[in-house]
């Protein structure tokens, strides 16, 4: 078990960290980001995640951005022509973002655990780069998806080369695993993902799969579509929490594993709702082998850290054997 965002401002001793340094300085320093990334583990979690951002790999490549205080991120230039999509650079890992290469290789030594690395999946990185920030409707990817689709296929071919090459470079550095968050590619009908995601996520990961490393494939709304990513590829599919992981995993079929599902949300009422949740997400997972247990999406700000300490160990016992 682990828990998407597990190192983050829930915790006193990140947000200690937060108040001299930003977001970015923490991922470009890989003492830093390495120390940030050990934090949770603490509670008892069986894996860490890197500690880095899905937004990282789009500054090489032309697209500057920033974190502005209680917005989120704010890209510089929205993508609004077919020039700028020309002048994004396919970068290589090792030069663009040494960085991240440097935490993974100081977490290997430290870790007792499997280390998770991640990238963005390129429809969700194409959201930010069009969109420029957070988005209700993805109103202005639609429209250059639906109407320049040949400036969408370059787009989403340049990302899907960088997306490649920086899952490859953190596997050579050492992640154990690999996680790919498609998070926003709920927004899509079936068909639409089929035609403008599915061919992409594919090279991706058919390519990354031939490391040998697990390979989970996350994304948030995604009822519709589970079918389509699991076609798309990915050892393990992550499930959302408004899809009962039961129904999923019979969808995706046994021989996938899943990721999942409580309500992140559930971990802000009282330490036995969020025990109930838990339990609820494992009777759904029916102590099959291949379940990682998770949260559904990332854990709020809000969380207070005894549900969390709960939580894990609550999900040690009943699922050990
Ligand atoms: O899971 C982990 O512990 C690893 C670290 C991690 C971060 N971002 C650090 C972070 C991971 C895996 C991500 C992925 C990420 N980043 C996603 C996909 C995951 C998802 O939630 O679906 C997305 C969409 C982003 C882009 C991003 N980064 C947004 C929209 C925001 C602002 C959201 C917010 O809650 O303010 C971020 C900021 C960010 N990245 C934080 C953390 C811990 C917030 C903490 C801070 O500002 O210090």
């Amino acid at each position: 078990m682990w828990f998407m965002r597990q190192a983050g401002r829930y915790m006193a001793e990140y947000r200690k960290i937060r108040e001299t340094r930003t977001l970015i300085e923490i991922c470009k320093t890989p003492e830093i980001a390495t120390e940030v990334t050990l934090q949770p583990l603490k509670f008892g979690f069986d894996a860490a995640i890197l500690f880095a951002d899905i937004l990282l790999p789009l500054e090489p490549m032309g697209a500057s951005f920033e974190f502005a205080k209680g917005e989120g991120p704010v890209i510089h230039e929205p993508i609004v022509s077919r020039a700028q999509i020309d002048r994004l650079r396919v970068i290589d890992p090792e030069e663009s973002l040494p960085y991240v290469l440097s935490t993974i290789k100081l977490l290997k030594r430290e870790l007792e655990v499997p280390l998770i690395g991640f990238a963005g999946a390129p429809f969700t990185l194409a959201s930010y780069l069009i969109e420029g920030g957070k988005s209700a409707n993805f109103a202005k990817t639609k429209r250059l998806m639906f109407g320049a689709p040949d400036a969408w296929a370059a787009l989403m071919t340049t990302l899907s080369e960088v997306v490649r090459r920086y899952l490859r470079a953190q596997v050579a550095a050492g992640a154990d695993a690999i996680q790919v968050f498609d998070s926003w590619v709920g927004d899509l009908a079936p068909a639409d993902y089929a035609e403008f995601v599915h061919p992409y996520v594919h090279r991706i990961l058919a390519d990354v799969q031939t490391t040998g490393v697990p390979v989970i494939h996350f994304g948030v709304g995604t009822s519709t579509l589970l079918e389509s990513m699991r076609d798309a590829g990915g050892t393990v599919i992550g499930v959302d929490f408004c899809t009962p992981l039961d129904e999923a995993w019979k969808r995706i079929g046994y021989d996938r594993g899943v990721q999942g599902n409580m309500d992140p949300c559930a971990l802000l009422a009282t330490r036995d709702v969020a025990i109930r949740h838990a339990q609820r997400a494992l009777d759904a997972a029916g102590n099959r082998p291949g379940h990682i247990f998770n949260l559904g999406h990332g854990i709020t700000p809000e969380t207070p850290v005894d549900n969390v300490k709960a939580v894990v160990e609550h999900v040690h016992q009943a699922s050990a054997r």
